[in-house]
């Protein structure tokens, strides 16, 4: 076994494991606090415990709030059309779990999570339902940078799927899409993924999401608003993924979600001939955003699978170089003997 082959291994690992993996707690740092042990606290809790359930019980888009006066949480949980209950019920108590214990006294606070399909949790001390939320914001790019020459062209093929995304929002016939009658299907809405051949790259491929309670006409402000922080600061990349508590925006030029699973275009996506993206043009998960204060959990499973692979690779290769020694030894004795 080469060098080559134990790298396409971890490659692939890390294909399997990283693209679909975001997860990024943000702490709303300007909304307020509250002091633990406190009834807010206690009505947050008990918020957690409940919420996935509901969730399921709601067909993936479930609101809340428990307590009075100051003492009021409003929470929100919700998961991509097409999930399946049990991905959903996991996602949403692993994302709510997550949040408690990265937000430990802050009133305010949201998560976009999903290793498989995506789903949502906020926690809220003023009422989220209906309400247009921007800020704050969590933004990660790929370092990479896609070749000046051709930009003009590729830009093109991007701004044509925005245009088509972003007023497909509003006519959700064809986002009304359920893969099988058991996933949960009903808050289609104000949610779209697209596929578009490009020149040079193969495919870019766009995730957009709003919660499903803000009007047709905020959803569109909250994922232009996307687009235009992407083409300020983060124009040539190859790959950009925005979170804010109302909205969720990825563009890849790679295939980052089980959402292109069953993907209904009307166009048929053309699959890139080329190889999967290597590890590093992989977009990577790393803080960009100051005003976040929410920590990055994404890499353990990746951690942990590249050692299992390094370890059994390496056991494999000690055993193979140990039997090879012994093999030349013996000829070498025998030729000793000759
Ligand atoms: C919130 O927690 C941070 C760090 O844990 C602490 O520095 C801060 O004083 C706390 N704020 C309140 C109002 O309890
Ligand atoms: C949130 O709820 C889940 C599911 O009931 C539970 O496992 C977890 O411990 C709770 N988190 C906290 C911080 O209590
Ligand atoms: C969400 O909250 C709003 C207002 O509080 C309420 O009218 C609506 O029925 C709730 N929706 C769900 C699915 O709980
Ligand atoms: C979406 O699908 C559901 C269930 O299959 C159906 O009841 C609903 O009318 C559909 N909505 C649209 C806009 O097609
Ligand atoms: C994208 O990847 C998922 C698995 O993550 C796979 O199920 C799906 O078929 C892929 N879609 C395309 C268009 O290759
Ligand atoms: C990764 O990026 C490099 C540098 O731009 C490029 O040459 C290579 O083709 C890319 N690989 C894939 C698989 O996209
Ligand atoms: C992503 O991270 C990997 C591993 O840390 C690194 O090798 C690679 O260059 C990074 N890629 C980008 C696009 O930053």
């Amino acid at each position: 076994m080469g060098k080559k082959s134990i790298v396409s291994i971890l490659c692939f690992i890390l294909i399997s494991f990283t693209p679909i993996f975001v997860s990024a707690q943000t702490c709303d740092e300007a909304a307020g606090t509250f002091t633990p042990n406190s009834l807010y606290e206690k009505n947050r809790l008990l918020i957690n415990s409940t919420l996935a359930s509901n969730v399921i019980a709601h067909a993936g888009y479930f609101n809340d709030s428990i307590g009075q006066g100051p003492d009021r949480v409003y929470a929100l949980g919700m998961c991509a059309p097409g999930a399946e209950p049990q991905a959903c019920s996991y996602c949403i108590q692993d994302a709510s779990d997550s949040l408690l214990g990265k937000c430990l006294n802050q009133t305010d606070a949201f998560v976009w999570s999903g290793d498989e399909f995506l789903c949502l949790v906020r926690y809220s001390s003023k009422s989220l339902f209906g309400v247009l939320t921007l800020e704050p914001k969590a933004v990660f790019n790929n370092a990479m940078s896609l070749r000046e020459e051709n930009q003009k062209e590729f830009d093109s093929v991007w701004d044509g799927l925005k245009v088509r995304m972003i007023t497909g929002l509003s006519s959700s016939v064809r986002n009304n899409l359920s893969s099988s009658s058991s996933s949960l299907s009903l808050y289609g809405k104000n949610y779209a993924k697209d596929v578009a051949p490009v020149p040079v790259y193969g495919n870019i491929l766009v995730l957009m999401q709003c919660t499903p309670d803000i009007s047709s006409k905020d959803c569109s402000l909250c994922l232009e608003a996307n687009v235009d922080y992407y083409k300020k600061w983060f124009h040539r990349k190859r790959g950009v993924i925005m979170l804010r508590p109302s909205c969720f925006f990825r563009w890849e030029l790679y295939n980052f979600s089980a959402a292109f699973d069953h993907i209904n275009d009307p166009l048929p996506p053309i699959l890139p001939p080329s190889k999967s993206p290597s590890a590093a043009n992989l977009t990577n998960i790393t803080k960009k955003d100051k005003m976040v204060s929410g920590g990055i959990i994404a890499a353990t499973v990746v951690v942990i699978a590249v050692a299992i692979v390094l370890i059994s690779v390496g056991l494999v290769m000690f055993k193979r170089r140990k039997e090879k020694q012994d093999i030349q030894l013996s000829s070498e004795l025998l030729r000793l003997v000759v």
